[in-house]
């Protein structure tokens, strides 16, 4: 447990703190590394940490700083958002069901057909936009609903709180992918879910140089499932990650309000473009979908996707940038600009990404914090040519 207290306080502030108040030696502001596997006993008394696996005082510290920021029960930190997912897909059963929002990360596509299906766990992807789809989808066997939104890469809106009550009313479980938002715009726990799931190599970490993964719980029963499996299975993320994250937390509500700030102009800069045939932003979206985000969130966030109105033109397009750097991944201060359908989604069958709208001449944009001109004119020089 920290020494420090946290009545009341705001988002901005208590991820300013994250991971203060864990050092009762010397005080150390920032949490330290404790780079070790095992702790000697007091005595034949086991004392506070055992062994690493179990717990580590650095990864402690992370996760209720996260825990913090959701208002949940527990958190858990994993090697990786797959990681996470992975151990959240183990509570369940030989023989269980699993629904996916239909545009989720190809990755949790590709674990449930290529790994879980083998053990008997069934997956099927839906439209978590709309809840009859959802409804039609929810079996006697569904156990675990996935949901991602905005979704990835379009920035699809599904309603948070009439999902939670629809997955509850079939004795299922509710589990969003909140890594485009983060606890700083929205708040799955409080909406109704079961888990907030989260890449944390994205926004949370924030600097394009970790891997980890996270899951924060709504109760404590279902913090202590998490706990046991995750201590059996062991992908726990290691002490010199676990700092590099709490490290990035401590700036994740002013980097947030930036990247968002860069992206609301981005979006509507290329709304306007004359090459530019779409562009998939929740505050562009019509006034509906818009409505129904913030009602759930608390800003647009700064992931946006846009269609090229000619789909070869996205090769140049990727050469000629560059402030704005080609690559996967996305949440960091530097921009980047990903191809999905050859990259991120390339994992979903080729029928399916083109029902998505996942087509070539859709790009996907993480903005940065850089300076909102150098983006544009970036934008602005790679589009003309
Ligand atoms: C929304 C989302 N969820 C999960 C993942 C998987 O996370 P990781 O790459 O940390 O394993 C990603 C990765 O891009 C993602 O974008």
């Amino acid at each position: 447990m920290s020494s420090h207290e946290f009545p009341n306080w705001h988002l901005e502030s208590l991820t300013a703190h994250a991971g203060v108040g864990y050092d009762p030696v010397y005080g150390a502001i920032s949490t330290p590394v404790y780079q070790t596997v095992t702790y000697q006993h007091p005595g034949s008394e086991l004392g506070p940490y055992d062994y690493s696996r179990t717990d580590n005082p650095t990864r402690h510290a992370a996760q209720e700083a996260l825990n913090r920021l959701e208002n949940g029960a527990g958190a858990l930190l994993y090697t990786s958002g797959m990681a996470a997912l992975t151990v959240l897909v183990q509570t369940l059963q030989q023989g269980d069901h699993v629904l996916i929002t239909e545009d989720a990360y190809g990755g949790t596509y590709r674990i449930m057909v290529d790994v879980f299906s083998k053990f008997g766990v069934s997956a099927s992807m839906v439209n978590t936009r709309d809840l009859n789809q959802v409804e039609e989808h929810l079996g006697p066997n569904t156990r675990l609903v996935i949901v991602e939104t905005p979704s990835n890469p379009l920035l699809h809106v599904s309603p948070l709180r009439e999902l939670a009550d629809l997955v509850h009313s079939h004795q299922a479980e509710l589990a969003v992918d909140n890594t485009f938002m983060t606890a700083v715009r929205q708040r799955p726990l409080e909406l109704g879910a079961d888990y907030a799931v989260y890449s944390a190599t994205k926004y949370l970490a924030g600097h394009n140089d970790v891997l980890a993964g996270a899951i924060v719980c709504k109760t404590i029963n279902q913090y202590r499932r998490l706990y046991d499996l995750t201590n059996a299975t062991g992908s726990v993320l290691g002490p010199w990650d676990t700092w590099l994250l709490l490290r990035g937390l401590k700036t994740l509500a002013i980097r947030m309000d930036r990247q968002e700030s860069n992206a609301r102009s981005i979006a509507r800069f290329l709304y306007a473009h004359d090459r530019v045939q779409a562009v998939y932003y929740p505050e562009l979206a019509e006034d509906s979908i818009k409505t129904r985000h913030m009602s759930q969130a608390s800003g647009y966030g700064a992931m946006l996707s846009f269609l090229l109105k000619e789909p070869d033109t996205y090769i140049a397009l990727m050469d000629k940038l560059k402030v704005i750097l080609p690559a996967v991944s996305l949440g960091g201060v530097e921009s980047l600009i990903t191809h999905p359908y050859n990259e991120t989604h390339r994992e979903l069958p080729e029928p399916m990404r083109r029902h998505l709208g996942i087509i070539p001449g859709l790009m996907r944009l993480s903005v940065g914090i850089e300076h909102i001109d150098d983006l544009l004119n970036d934008l602005s020089d790679a589009l003309r040519s």
